[in-house]
């Protein structure tokens, strides 16, 4: 079992194949996608997302055993595992509309799996699934009498963007979920052999299929449940001159707390968190569980709850008014260190000023051209500029929507010497010094903390 084929060359299918491939010379290992233009880029010196330490990876392993091809059908009948790695979004029609997930990239894979299939093969779930998928995904593969055999096994992804080469590199565990069956267990061992190559074996978590599917949609809950929790706690901060650092650092140092992802914030966004949880509220729903199905669905409230307070914020001290004002947004992306904007909380807190009619200036070093996809409808009342000192040139307001390091560091008098006064700066990821603006001559505010005004 020595051809791994996988079916998706986005953030997850590129980087973890790549990480399989340096980690284990003696597999051939190819990625195929439907989209031409990725699977150029992918074979270019411009890979198609960026991620910090990601093209070493490639470059060492790129046509050595890593390929890349749009030759979907060909490569499935070379292979003896079969990851599959494609988008699952969020239905936008239909039962189930803006909660479940849609899964017809997934069915679709299926079906050309079972097409093109002449040997027996392992299935792997890479993308992130409704539980009990794979009870689908076996009916399909099983409709034929080829006298081939399917094995399905979940082995959900937990890398995050931006860190995913580390994530990748050094797990906190490996989960992979099979059927308790010979053949079931036999594949688990065939997957564990590879994962065995760099993950130490008490890291690599096998279960059963249900409870590893189930594990990832639940994994990604607590964590933007804890999102929500601090960021519920930062309003009540701002009513009350509490300050949420040092809150969430008092409660971070209960170790049954722990004190990571504590971090007020604008909100949570990025392709999945809310994607997941919905996917989760759904099938609560679907098995009758409404008061479970409602207590989840209060996550994703509050998290945009959290946009929807920042803009009322901005407005709000900003005398009411953001017509005409020239307002620089200094990151776009999700997180920092990522191109990615999906389910950016900057796209909402973009739309609701220009929906104010304040005028946009927004830069970001990796995510632009994404931003100016998000904000087609809004283009002309919109500039976008790199360079955060040209951005801010008779700015009245600076707001922090990504947690650039570099952002951290700007001359932040210099800047100011060149904005309309008052200026105002309102920093929603909490990484500035806030004292010294204040000093400086700025308004600040920051989430969850008292304002520190001149007015
Ligand atoms: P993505 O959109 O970046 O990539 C998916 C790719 O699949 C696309 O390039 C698309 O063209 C391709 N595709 C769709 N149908 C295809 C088909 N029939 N044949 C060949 N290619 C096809 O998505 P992603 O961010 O990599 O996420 C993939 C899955 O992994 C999702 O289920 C997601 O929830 C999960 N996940 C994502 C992350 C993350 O950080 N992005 C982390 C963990 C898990
Ligand atoms: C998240 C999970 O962390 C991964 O384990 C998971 O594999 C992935 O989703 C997925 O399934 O797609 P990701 O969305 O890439 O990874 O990035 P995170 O670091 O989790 O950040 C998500 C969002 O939460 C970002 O907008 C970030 O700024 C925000 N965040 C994070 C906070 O607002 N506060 C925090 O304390 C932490």
């Amino acid at each position: 079992m020595k051809n791994i084929l996988c079916i998706g060359a986005g953030y997850v299918g590129g980087p973890t194949m790549a990480m399989i491939a340096k980690k284990c010379p003696e597999y051939t290992i190819t990625v195929v996608d439907i989209n031409e233009d990725r699977i150029q880029k992918w074979q270019s010196d411009t890979l198609p997302i960026y991620e910090p330490d990601l093209k070493p990876i490639v470059e060492e392993t790129l046509n050595k055993n890593l390929f890349f091809s749009t030759d979907v059908s060909g490569n499935i009948s070379k292979a003896d595992i079969i990851f599959v790695s494609v988008n699952t979004p969020t239905k936008t029609f239909g039962i189930g509309a803006g909660k479940a997930a849609d899964l017809q990239y997934w069915e679709k894979t299926a079906r050309q799996i079972l097409t093109h299939s002449n040997s027996n093969k392992i299935v792997v779930e890479k993308s992130t699934l409704p539980v009990r998928t794979a009870e689908a995904m076996e009916r399909i593969l099983n409709s034929h009498d080829k006298g081939v055999h399917f094995e399905v096994l979940s082995n959900p992804e937990f890398l995050a963007e931006g860190t995913a080469i580390r994530d990748l590199m050094n797990p906190d565990r490996v989960l992979i979920g099979g059927h308790n069956s010979k053949s079931g267990q036999e594949a688990v061992s065939e997957l564990v052999k590879i994962y065995a190559h760099w993950v130490s074996p008490e890291k690599i978590l096998t279960t059963n299929l249900w409870s590893s599917e189930l594990s990832k949609l639940v994994a990604n809950a607590f964590l933007s449940q804890r999102i929500s929790s601090i960021n519920a706690i930062s309003a009540l901060c701002e009513a009350t001159e509490a300050d949420v650092e040092e809150v969430s650092k008092a409660i971070g140092t209960d170790s049954r707390i722990g004190s990571k992802f504590l971090n007020a914030s604008i909100g949570f966004g990025g392709s999945c968190f809310q994607k997941d949880i919905l996917n989760m509220v759904y099938l609560c729903e679907y098995y009758g569980l409404s008061e479970v199905a409602n207590y989840w669905e209060q996550v994703v409230f509050m998290n945009n709850y959290q946009k929807q307070r920042f803009v009322t914020r901005m407005i709000k001290s900003m005398f009411n008014t953001v017509v005409d004002k020239k307002i620089v947004i200094l990151g776009f992306a999700f997180k920092a260190n990522t191109g990615d904007t999906r389910e950016s909380p900057a796209i909402d807190i973009c739309k609701q000023l220009l929906e104010e009619r304040a005028s946009l200036t927004i830069s970001d070093p990796k995510a632009v051209k994404n931003a100016k996809k998000d904000l087609e409808q809004f283009i002309d009342q919109i500039e976008f500029e790199l360079d955060p000192y040209t951005a801010a040139t008779n700015a009245h307001a600076l707001a922090i929507l990504t947690e650039w390091e570099e952002y951290k560091s700007l001359d932040y008098k210099k800047i100011f010497d060149t904005m309309i006064k008052p200026a105002f700066i309102f920093d929603g990821r909490n990484i500035l010094d806030h004292q010294k603006l204040f000093d400086i001559g700025y308004n600040v505010y920051a989430v969850g903390k008292p304002e520190l005004s001149h007015l």
